[in-house]
This record gives C-alpha cells, structure tokens and sequence, in this order.
C-alpha cells in the first residue's frame, strides 16, 4: 500500500491507473478505524482494481470544537488495517493541503440536509459536501463506499453527487454491528466499560419496535421513553422518515421505505450516539 499526503502525487498515480484501464473505489473516512470502516474497504477492494481509503480529520464538519479536539488519531494502526485489508493507496493529506483557503462553497440539499443531524448540528453537512466533493474530485472515482451507520449522510451525498454531475456509484455499505448490537463508532472508544455496556440498549431497544404492532407516533413515544427509562441514556431525537427523501411519516403505508434515526447521549461526558432501524 503507499500512503499519500499530496494532492498532486494522488492525480499522478491515479492517472497511471486510468491508462490502464483499471476501476477505482473510494473509501472517505476519518481514520480511527475499526471493523465497520474495514467492512466498506474490503467490499471496494473486491469491486475495484484499485482502491483509495482518505483518512483525513476533516475540521470543517465539526460544529463543536471539542468534539474535533477529543476525536481519536491513530493514523499508524489505521494504515495496519487498511494494509490487511488489501487497500492500495491511503491518502493522508494535511488541513492544509485541503484547505489551503478557507472553503467558502454552501451547499443546501433540503430537506436531507436540514432535519435531524442537520438541525442539531448546523453546517455538519456543509462541511461534509466540502470535503467529499473535493476528494470525488480529485479521484474521480467509479464508485464511493459509505456506510449505513451515517444513514442520513448517504442521502445528503447522493444529492450533492448528481447536482455536481459526479458520475459515480454510491454504494451503501450495512452497518457493522459488536455481537450486543452497539453500531461500531470511533466514538465508543471514548465510553467507560459501563456506559459502553448502557449503550448497546439502544439497537435491542429500536429492534424491540419493529414488531410491536403500533401506529408510528405510538412506536416512536414508545422507543423514546423505553430509551430515556436508562440510567445514562437520554435521546436528542428519534426521527421516523421516508428512507430516501428523509421526509417524516406518519403512516407505515405512505411510503415503500422507511426508517428510525436516532441520536442519544450517552454517559456523563456525554457522547453522542447515532444509530437508525429500518421498519420497511
Ligand atoms: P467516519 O466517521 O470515519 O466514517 C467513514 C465511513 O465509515 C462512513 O461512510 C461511515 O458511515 C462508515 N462507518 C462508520 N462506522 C460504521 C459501521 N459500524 N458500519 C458500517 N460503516 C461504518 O463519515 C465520515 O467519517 C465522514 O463524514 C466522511 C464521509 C469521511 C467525510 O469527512
């Protein structure tokens, strides 16, 4: 695997491949890796000649500073996993190199980019479609790998990448799940052992929901009040929407797919916890 931290070196080498005809995959992540990070290099790495996994700590999606300052960095261990997993390049760039100016393009994708994570922390997403169009930019990949997990993050990305005219495949990836159902996050890491144990009553929880026969405002109060019963868990919002255009429902019939998503703090620092549960 080589690991590149220039912009310049990247288009060089990808434009080696190019010649040569070879498809190419993108990964974006934040590094930090774990399993569910792992998941979605492994299946580019099976669908693509080459694979590009972009570790890259991006500032400007954080809304709450301490929440970049305390983000775990482990760019040694990442480039391990990522080795293991067959990824060709790592691509590890410097604020810097990205952000030689600060980026002052707005993107607005409404309404997957105003609800939920998008009302509760205002110009995530912005900051997120900075840098994801940046890195499509600059790999022109065939296909980009996100993972469910940031279910709400694929619908925003899918709506920036037709704007744009990026010809890629989106491709989401299922959440990687540890055997008590906690979703895999760089932020667990951050949880003493017993909030981490607190924490995996969500997904038993919003798995619990799908088969109690209730009325969505019913499953919804039910899955909220179920939550914040637990010493230690205290939901920010639990959303039934349309599972593409993340539009509320209010009727199981009035759409052909839907899902919950949820956020809640957890333990006393807190930290935040998302999740979703797919109902149809
Ligand atoms: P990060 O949180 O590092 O996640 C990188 C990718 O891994 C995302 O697509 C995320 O959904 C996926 N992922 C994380 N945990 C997962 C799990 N348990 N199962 C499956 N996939 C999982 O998401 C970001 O970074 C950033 O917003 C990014 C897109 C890189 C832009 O900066």
């Amino acid at each position: 695997m080589t690991v590149i931290n220039t912009i310049s070196e990247l288009r060089e080498c990808l434009a080696q491949h190019r010649k040569e005809g070879h498809s190419i995959g993108l990964v974006p992540t934040m590094g930090a890796l774990h399993e569910g990070h792992a998941s979605l290099v492994r299946r580019s790495v099976k669908e693509n000649d080459v694979t590009v996994v972009s570790i890259f700590l991006n500032p400007t999606q954080f809304n709450d500073p301490k929440d970049l300052e305390r983000y775990p960095r482990t760019l040694d261990a990442d480039c391990r996993i990522l080795e293991q997993c067959g990824a060709d390049i790592a691509f590890a760039p410097t604020v810097k190199e990205i952000y030689p100016e600060p980026d002052t393009r707005q993107f607005s994708y409404p309404p997957t980019d105003t609800v939920m994570e998008g009302a509760m922390r205002p110009g995530h997403f912005n900051g997120v479609c900075q840098i994801v169009s940046k890195l499509f930019s600059y790999v022109e990949p065939d296909r980009g790998y996100f993972g469910e997990k940031d279910y709400q993050q694929i619908a925003v990305i899918r709506r920036m990448a037709d704007d744009l005219g990026f010809r890629l495949q989106i491709v989401p990836c299922p959440v990687v799940r540890q055997s008590d159902g906690l979703a895999l996050s760089s932020r667990n890491a951050l949880l003493s052992p017993e909030e981490r144990k607190t924490a995996a009553n969500i997904y038993r929880i919003l798995n619990e929901s799908r088969s109690l026969g209730l009325s969505v405002q019913q499953t919804h109060d039910w899955v909220v009040k179920e939550i914040n019963a637990i010493p230690g868990l205290e939901v920010q919002y639990f959303s039934i929407v349309d599972g593409d255009s993340l539009a509320d429902v209010t009727s199981w019939d009035e759409t052909a797919s839907i899902v919950g998503c949820i956020t809640v703090f957890c333990g006393t620092t807190p930290i935040r916890l998302i999740d979703h549960i797919r109902y149809k």
